[in-house]
């Protein structure tokens, strides 16, 4: 969470650390800042609030002249969201500035013995500790910034992406990383420094993403020197040329992201399975599977982690797996899994699932995972993320960027992926026929145009919206694989619109939920034509008769709902594992529409970050 930009060059700092902050918002905007320096005086603004605000605050408070800068937008750890813990953070000395995405762990201890020699703090922060200790080490041992960055490095535990500059060094800013994402962007005599690739696509392709314990000294004369933090090893600088475009992160005429996205779907989809699947050939072609195919084929289980939607993707993909290609799933979240001892063997295959590719917690336990001999598969969708560099092959989903701190496109594009793979075990292992295998191909290849259909309901979810937006609280049911579409159906509305909504297998409403059903409560149900269809109807009755609001998510030409709901959005038939590619569009939807009625931020809901680096 948090992110972070910098500059150094010849150009004026301000707008492109300013535009930088603003396309990195998604990483978190309980607050933000900028220092920038012009060789003579350091001018830094902060202030509690997303980037325009910062903007503002700007504009009556500093001088924006500078050609080095570095700024920040924070999602709160240590400490409130409010102007004081706001990053730049200053050392005692005034001399030294530092942005920091990640947490300091051993804070409190190194703040004391700082106090201990005269150190004073303003914040509450660990960021202004490790910027203090930075200058300690820097004044005790007479060694210039970069090595100073490097000795207090190696007395911090935790994670940080840092950029920090001296006052004294008007064209050198020192990086780290270590957990948190930081790449490095090249242009002709100036360099970028950012969380991603965003902030610096139309001044530069060109990008060094740093390892864990990796830091860097930029210099604008010298260029990038890396080295390893613990051991002062160099590294050669390995620069990559970026496939990103700057088309690919603007709304694009869409109200929000979340909408672009959503609306992206069918061509996300078309992107994930091309040069995969192939329907007449009859082919599922994936690199990362074709090499490790033993390895797959030989798993006693297949270990899924991941962490919110993705842990929602990995749960439809336990049932798909199961289905076809009959080997054991079981679905983890990383944040339990990496902290209860788990039995793992080196014949478990472990799928990482992770959109962003540095979720903190997905990561330890990929670690972990490899560290008991087991074979890592990634999801990811971000290209050269941590994720995908940890794990030892993987398949991106080749979503494109996706930015709405909601995930919509990551999730449908996740299943696809996952539903290749297991097309591939099944075809491998013989557990479906020849004809079902093509059936299955065609069909998968239909689901774009299916759900370009699904999206022309819209008007119609609109109206649904309108009647439910005022729900203090809702419920969704699903059975089979589309039960963990229930949850993210309500996981979307709990994210953008705050309502309380709960996901629930429909046969369990009978041990629990059903007890809140009565005329205020909307129940959201997922009755497709396949898929225990008259079970579901039977839940529907249930809810009826306790006088709840019906909601079916029904296949198209659907009558039995129909009688029963007080509404029903259709979705088009396709085969019953693949439904959630449909079922969830609708509920996506919905969500987005309910939040616009209710006024909320959709892109940014409150408290929450795209991209979680804290565990
Ligand atoms: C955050 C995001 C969610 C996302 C989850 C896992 O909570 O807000 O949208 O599903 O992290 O992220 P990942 O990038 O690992 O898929």
């Amino acid at each position: 969470m948090c992110g972070i930009v910098g500059y150094i060059g010849k150009r004026e700092a301000y707008p492109i650390i300013l535009e930088g902050l603003k396309r990195l918002e998604y990483r978190g905007y309980d607050s933000a800042g900028i220092a920038l320096y012009d060789g003579n005086s350091i001018q830094l603004s902060k202030t509690k609030g997303k980037v325009v605000d910062l903007e503002n605050r700007v504009n009556n408070e500093i001088e924006t002249t500078g050609s080095l800068g570095i700024g920040h937008t924070r999602w709160a750890t240590h400490g409130v969201p409010n102007d004081i813990n706001s990053h730049p953070h200053y050392s005692n000395s005034g001399d030294l500035v530092i942005i920091h995405n990640g947490i300091i762990e051993n804070y409190a201890s190194i703040k004391k013995e700082l106090i201990k020699r005269g150190y004073t703090f303003s914040s509450e922060t660990d960021t202004e500790v490790l910027i203090n200790l930075i200058e300690d080490v820097k004044k005790n041992e007479q060694v210039k910034l970069g090595k100073a960055v490097q000795i207090a490095l190696n007395q911090v535990v935790g994670a940080y992406a840092i950029a920090v500059f001296d006052k004294n060094k008007p064209d050198e800013i020192v990086v780290a990383k270590l957990g948190s994402p930081l790449a490095i962007g090249v242009g002709e005599n100036e360099f970028f420094i950012a969380s991603d690739a965003t902030p610096f696509l139309e001044y530069t392709k060109k990008a060094i993403y740093l390892e864990d314990e990796e830091m860097a000294i930029v210099r604008l004369k010298k260029g990038v020197k890396i080295r390893k933090i613990k051991n002062d090893a160099l590294v050669d600088p390995y620069i990559q040329e970026l496939q990103l475009n700057l088309e690919q992160i603007v709304k694009g005429g869409y109200e929000h992201f979340m909408l672009k996205e959503i609306h992206e779907q069918p061509n996300a989809i078309k992107d994930t399975y091309r040069g995969r699947l192939n329907a007449n050939k009859g082919q599922v072609r994936m690199a990362g599977i074709d090499d490790n195919l033993e390895k797959f084929l030989n798993a006693n289980r297949i270990i899924v982690i991941a962490c919110g939607t993705s842990w929602h993707a990995g749960l439809v993909s336990e049932y798909i797996f199961e289905d076809l290609a009959r080997i054991p799933v079981e679905v983890e979240y990383a944040s339990e899994f990496r902290y209860r001892n788990p039995v793992i063997t080196e014949n478990d295959v472990v799928i990482a699932i992770s959109q962003s590719g540095e979720t903190a917690d997905t990561l330890a336990a990929i670690k972990l995972a490899k560290s008991k001999g087991a074979f890592v598969f990634g999801v990811c969708n971000v290209v050269g993320s941590s994720i995908a560099r940890e794990t030892h092959a993987g398949a991106y989903t080749h979503a494109g960027p996706e930015i709405g701190v909601a995930s919509t496109k990551a999730f449908t594009t996740q299943i696809t992926v996952l539903t290749l793979i297991a097309l591939k075990l099944a075809k491998e292992k013989g557990t479906l026929s020849h004809s079902e295998f093509h059936l299955h191909l065609q069909e998968l290849e239909l689901i774009p145009d299916k759900v370009q259909k699904a999206l022309q309901s819209d008007a119609h979810i609109k109206v649904v919206a309108e009647t439910y937006k005022d729900a203090k609280n809702c419920l969704y049911l699903g059975r089979g694989f589309n039960f963990p579409v229930a949850l993210e159906g309500a996981l979307k509305l709990k994210e953008i619109s705050y309502i309380h909504a709960e996901g629930y297998p429909a046969a369990e409403m009978k041990h629990g939920p059903i007890a809140l059903i009565d005329e205020q409560m909307p129940v959201f149900v997922i009755a497709t034509k396949k898929g225990h269809y008259d079970k579901v109807v039977s839940n529907i009755q249930e809810i009826k008769s306790r006088k709840g609001k019906i909601i079916g998510i029904v296949t198209e030409g659907d009558t039995e709902v129909k009688n029963l709901a007080d509404h029903v959005i259709e979705v088009p038939e396709t085969l019953e594992l693949l439904t959630p590619l449909l079922t969830t569009i609708p509920l996506q939807l919905l969500s987005y529409h309910i939040a616009v009625m209710l006024d909320k931020n959709v892109d940014q809901p409150r408290n929450l970050a795209k991209s979680v680096t804290v565990e």
